[in-house]
This record gives structure tokens, sequence and C-alpha cells, in this order.
């Protein structure tokens, strides 16, 4: 069968942007600009990670110039190394895992729950060993994993916990914001993400303030100012250059300053973004109570969800059809266009390939055959998810009785 669209249906697709900036937010990137205070490291920055700092309510945060680079500074202060395990979840995107498997431990697999679709204390305790010195989750979607149970987990066994937030910015766990109760919080602030800071950024928040000065001398290739003052400015450098922690090589992950300064101002509407997107998902899951063959992730009392992503599972088998029929169906006859996210990451050449292609994760598996990612982004209009919708039920209707 060809996948030719002879659809008279309008497209609907993910757009490149999920949210826009607006026109005031555009006139304080044009001042950023024609002061022409772009230098790195400058008082946006500054001011960007005082405010997040406050905003999550961690002890410190970096800004960074995209999630996986605070991706990989949590790896890097881990102190993970050869010998040692870190347990991260199957299902999830590539950037989650590779910073930790690059460190040179090994990678164990951790399955999800089939209601939420996130990790748990009882799918990561079964791989735990004298060895796991980090665990790793993933607000998944926009849904906070159910955090209390996996930190009493690691404190009985000393691991250290990683949440990657780089779908969930701002959404909360019990109150507290995600990001605040691990030991290292990352964040990313890619185009496709709920907030952005025009195309790429990122942070990392920390708990331990330790953390943060180390996170800082990593950050920009060793540059550090001179401690006191020094009788003639220029000698023996402009700056010192250290290393930044016993036996690591700096990088440069610096985030520039018109992106700092575009991620203080969505700070200030970032609520109300996720608000925004938890209604938007409300009324586009309602009209499929009375169809069983969809499901959504369940949201666990003291979670919230912010919607990142709008993924469901299709369980056709009832009536004989695959997620692949609905796909497919969605796509020729009503021009709707679905994707498949995320390619359990044992399953993939790449982690395969560097020895991390075991994983005992039957949800995982049973979820990615099975899921459907429909498009989604900030402001959609409500005729436009009503028309999604519309268009699914009629899809599954199809599939019953075709
Ligand atoms: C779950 C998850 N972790 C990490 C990242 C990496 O973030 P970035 O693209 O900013 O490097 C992303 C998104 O791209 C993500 O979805």
């Amino acid at each position: 069968m060809t996948l030719d669209n002879t659809s008279s249906f309008a497209p609907i697709e993910m757009p490149a942007v999920q949210t826009r900036l607006t026109q005031a937010e555009e006139q304080v990137l044009l001042r950023v600009l024609r002061e022409g205070k772009t230098l790195a490291a400058g008082p946006e920055m500054e001011a960007f990670e005082k405010e997040w700092t406050a905003f999550t309510s961690c002890a410190d945060s970096m800004a960074v110039c995209n999630g996986s680079a605070a991706l990989e500074l949590s790896a890097i202060l881990s102190g993970l190394e050869s010998g040692s395990e870190v347990i991260i979840p199957a299902h999830t995107f590539v950037s989650t895992a590779v910073p930790f498997a690059r460190t040179g431990a090994s990678v164990r697999w951790a399955d999800i729950d089939p209601e939420t679709r996130l990790v748990t204390a009882g799918t990561i305790e079964p791989l735990l060993s004298p060895r796991t010195k980090v665990i790793v989750v993933v607000h998944l979607y926009g849904l906070t994993v159910d955090m209390d149970p996996i930190m009493a987990l690691a404190g009985r066994h000393g691991a250290l916990v990683v949440e990657d937030c780089a779908q969930a910015p701002g959404a909360r766990y019990k109150g507290r914001r995600v990001g605040s109760i691990g030991d290292f919080g990352c964040f990313s602030f890619h185009t496709h993400k709920n907030i952005t800071t025009l195309g790429e950024g990122g942070m990392l928040s920390v708990r331990d303030k330790k953390h943060g000065e180390q996170a800082r001398r990593l950050r920009w290739m060793g540059n550090w100012p001179f401690p006191g003052p020094r009788e003639r400015y220029w000698l023996p450098a402009m700056g010192d250059l250290v290393e930044p922690i016993p036996g690591r090589w700096p990088h440069n992950f610096c985030m520039g300053e018109p992106n700092c300064a575009v991620g203080r101002l969505l700070i200030k509407r970032i609520d109300r973004i996720n608000s925004q997107r938890q209604r938007q998902a409300q009324r586009f899951m309602h009209p499929f109570l009375d169809f069983g063959e969809i499901s959504f992730q369940t949201v666990p009392e003291g979670c919230q969800h912010v919607y990142h992503l709008m993924s469901a599972r299709y369980d056709g088998w009832a009536c004989g059809k695959t997620r692949d029929d609905l796909i497919q169906l969605l796509h020729e006859k009503y021009n709707l266009k679905c994707i498949v996210q995320y390619w359990p990451l044992h399953r993939t050449e790449l982690f395969s390939r560097h020895g991390f292609g075991l994983a005992d994760v039957p949800e995982t598996d049973r979820f990615f055959d099975n899921m459907i990612s429909f498009p989604w982004w900030s402001d959609m209009p409500e005729d436009l998810i009503d028309d999604m919708a519309e268009r699914v039920r009629l899809a599954i209707d199809e599939l019953r009785t075709g």
C-alpha cells in the first residue's frame, strides 16, 4: 500500500515551533541585540539562573546550550566510571542516556508502568546492585514521575537521582517543581519544548551548591577568574585556566545572552502555557472516554501533567488491527500526520553496538509497538482540537468494522 496522500481534509501535523514569542517579548529581544550585550556569561545569564533557581526552588542553576549539555554535566558530576552502574528508562529520548553511557558505566534499562508509561520505584528496584551509583528518571511527555518512593530507594542505596525534566518544565510533584527533587534537574528549551529560548537552550538545577560551582567550572573550558586582586590586571593573563574537577577536561556548554533574555520572559508565563496545554488536553481526550481501544497516560494523585506531547496507546487487537493500520488510515484518508516515539533505546543500533542491547522491559516494548503521538502545540485552536479528535474517532470506528 502507498502512503501518498489524496485526502480532502486539511492537513494537521506537528509545527516546527511549539510556543511562539509575543510581540512584547520580541521587543525585549531587540533591546538585548541593540545594546550589543551579546557576550556570553553576561547579565542576562546571571539573572536567568537566579530566576530559574527561585522558580524551581532548587539550590542553584546553570544555564547551558541545550538539555543534552545539562545531562552531560550531571553525568560528569555524578562521578560515574567504568565498574559503576546507572539505571535509565529504556523508553525515552536518546539524550537521556548517551551522556551516562559515555562515562564507561554499565547501563541497566528500567521498564515503564503500563498506565503512566513512566519508570517507578517498582521497575527500578530489581535493577539495583551495590554498584548502582545513579538513577535517571524522565518526566516523559510532560507527566511527573512518582518521585518519593524513588528518592527513598535511592537514599537506602546511596545512589544519586537525576531528573530529566526536558519535557516537563514547571510541572509540580506534590507541590514541588520538577528538577528540585532529585540531585540534578536537567531542562531543555529546544524549539519543540513547552518553552523555548530561540531554538536551543537548557538549564541544570542542582540540590547541592557544591555541584553548582563544579558545573560552572566545567561549562566554559576551565576559564575562571583569578582569586583576589592582582597588582597588574593583565598578568599573568586575563583569566585563569583551571582543572574543573579532578581528572576532568572542561567543555563549552555556554548559553547565549539573547537566549537567556528570552528564557527570563518565558518563566513569567510558563504556568499559563502549561495550564493552557492542560485544558486543550482535556478537550482532546474527552471524546475518547467511550473508545476502549485508545488509552492516555494515567495521572496519579500528587503528579501533574503539562502535556508536552499528546501520546496514546491503541489496542486494536480485538478487531485485528494494529497501530500502524490506524496511523496509515489517519494519514491517507484524514490527512492527520501522527508519529511514533520513542524507540526503546536497547533496540537501536547505537546502544546495541555499545553493548547495551539487552533489556527485560516488556511494558516498554508493548507501549512502543502500540503507541501513537498526535500533532500537538501550545495555543492549538479549539476547533482544530475537536476536528482532530473527530478524525481519530472516525478512523477508529472504521477499523472496527473494516
Ligand atoms: C526527554 C528528553 N531529554 C533530553 C532532551 C535533550 O534536550 P536538547 O534537545 O535541548 O539537547 C530532550 C529533547 O530534545 C528530551 O525530550
